[in-house]
């Protein structure tokens, strides 16, 4: 038997390539609905090769009947519209920031804690974890098993398809505008985003951390280990898809690099690309529409008395949102839970 799916932001930078590998890892799907904003109500999407789904709006969608809802259209819509769905018995994946935290909500990256998904019809809503989150932990999971991390410092390196389709807009238009000496006023990002860096993802909270480096550090808690501790600058550079991050990782034990980079070979969903005699690592533009979290650079940090220092890449739209939810789906069907 199929299944019937919805995908609700399916106009959107991560809702079409739910669409797309849905399609791609042959999900058992039935019907698949497109859904997204009254705005968008009528237009077409693809799904496939060969299929475009007419795109309802959410307010008239109804999800009775409806097995799963993969949902990416932000934490307002999905703070009102998941738990209306889940009342319907449908499974909600949700991309967005609004249910992570929740503790009867499982928080989930199938390679690394399948388990969590157990619980799933407490709420009928699984989250998916922040992009940034899901492949730094997809490369301290081999690494955690081998020799116990107690703490992690990163920087991330974010592009701009991350905050969506205006922001991947903002910088194309800003770049060009620059060659043309006009002016661009910024309206997604805080500050011009072509040609510039800026140190601030999400708001700023009360400790003067960014909510983006507060993810970082309770998501990677709640999927990893309640132990470990981990501090975080979050920033976005002028790339359109795919995110950096430097991550430099203590552990409670003594740790070789080799063995650290077997560790990473074997360990699913990661491919280790770390030749710095013949200059081959990891960069952005190499990772944009692979499935893998690519793990470059892999040296130990002298300063500390066990610890290793690491550059890790992924494609921040697939491993980081869309396919990290549809492996969720799978796992779900997988396991009998839906
Ligand atoms: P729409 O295109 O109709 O605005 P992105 O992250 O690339 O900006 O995409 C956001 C996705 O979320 C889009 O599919 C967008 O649909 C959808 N979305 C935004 N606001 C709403 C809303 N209030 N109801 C339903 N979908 C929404």
């Amino acid at each position: 038997m199929g299944y019937r799916v919805a995908v609700v932001g399916a106009t959107g930078a991560v809702g079409g390539e739910m669409l797309r590998i849905l399609h791609e890892t042959g999900f058992p799907a039935d019907e698949v609905f497109a859904v997204a904003s009254e705005r968008s109500a009528g237009k077409e999407v693809s799904y496939g090769d060969d299929v475009t789904l007419r795109v309802r709006s959410l307010p008239d969608f109804d999800f009775e009947g409806i097995d799963l809802a993969l949902f990416s259209a932000g934490a307002s819509v999905s703070g009102e519209y998941a738990p209306k769905a889940a009342a319907c018995g449908c499974i909600v994946i949700d991309n967005s920031s609004r249910w992570r935290m929740e503790p009867d909500v499982p928080l989930v990256v199938p390679e690394i804690n399948p388990e969590a998904l157990e619980g799933v019809r407490a709420r009928n809503i699984v989250a998916n974890p922040n992009c940034s989150t899901i492949q730094m932990v997809m490369a301290l999971k081999p690494l955690h098993d081998l020799a116990r991390i107690t703490r992690v410092v990163v920087a991330t390196y974010q592009s701009v398809s991350g905050a969506g389709h205006r922001a991947m807009e903002e910088l194309f238009e800003q770049t060009r505008a620059k060659f043309l000496q006009e002016e661009r006023e910024p309206r997604v990002f805080p500050r011009p985003i072509a040609f510039n860096l800026i140190p601030h993802i999400d708001r700023f909270l009360d400790d003067d951390f960014t909510k983006e480096e507060w993810k970082m550090r309770v998501e990677t808690r709640k999927i990893l280990d309640l132990e470990i501790e981990v501090v975080a600058t979050c920033v976005r550079v002028p790339v359109f898809v795919g995110h950096s991050e430097a991550v430099f990782v203590e552990f409670a034990e003594p740790v070789e690099v080799e063995d650290a980079r077997g560790a990473l070979r074997a360990f699913p969903g990661v491919t280790v690309i770390d030749r710095p005699d013949r200059g081959e690592y990891a960069t952005p533009v190499d990772c944009v529409g692979e499935y893998e979290v690519f793990v470059s650079r892999i040296r130990r940090d002298p300063t500390v008395p066990s610890g290793l220092a690491l550059w890790v890449v992924a494609d921040n739209l697939r491993k980081g949102a869309a396919l990290n939810a549809v492996q969720i789906a799978h796992k779900l069907v997988e396991m009998g839970l839906v």
